[in-house]
């Protein structure tokens, strides 16, 4: 035990890469966060809830009146989307139907909402949170 700093700086040293590689998958390229799909569950349940359910599987209290019915967010598939079959739409697939509604369905346009809004109200539906 002659040197023992050198030990706590080389081990520091190695450690800091560590802390770089975390914060970087923390940061990794997700346009939507955690946050927002927090913040969109109250704009949610206030403004989709009534169609597309509490719980977003479609079966909110109007979704028997309206034909085609409302998407059951749990299921899909989504069919209004850029991406491929089988995977998730893109959020901009989201925000464009939340935008501009689904004209001939009962999906009105959320255009009266801000785009910060509407954003957090598609990552909420998107990340689908536990509860
Ligand atoms: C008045 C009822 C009603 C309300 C309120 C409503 N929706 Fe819809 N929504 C529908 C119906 C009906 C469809 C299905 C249209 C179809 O099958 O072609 C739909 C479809 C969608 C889709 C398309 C999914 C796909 O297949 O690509 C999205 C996304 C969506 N709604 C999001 C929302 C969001 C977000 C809100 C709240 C901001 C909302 N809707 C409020 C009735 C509603």
């Amino acid at each position: 035990m002659k040197t023992p700093i050198v030990t706590i700086v080389v081990a520091m040293l190695l450690a800091v890469p560590t802390w770089a590689d975390e914060k970087e998958e923390h940061h990794a390229p997700r346009p939507l966060t955690a946050a927002e799909a927090a913040a969109g569950k109250p704009l949610y349940l206030r403004e989709c809830s009534g169609c597309h359910g509490e719980r977003g599987n479609g079966a909110g209290p109007a979704a028997d009146f309206v034909d085609p019915r409302p998407r059951d967010f749990t299921k899909g598939p989504f069919k209004f989307r850029t991406t491929e079959s089988g995977k998730p739409p893109a959020t901009a697939d989201i925000l464009r139907t939340i935008e501009h509604g689904i004209p001939g369905t009962a999906m009105p346009s959320f255009a009266f909402l801000t785009d910060d809004e509407r954003t957090k109200i598609a990552a909420y539906i998107l990340k689908r949170p536990p509860r």
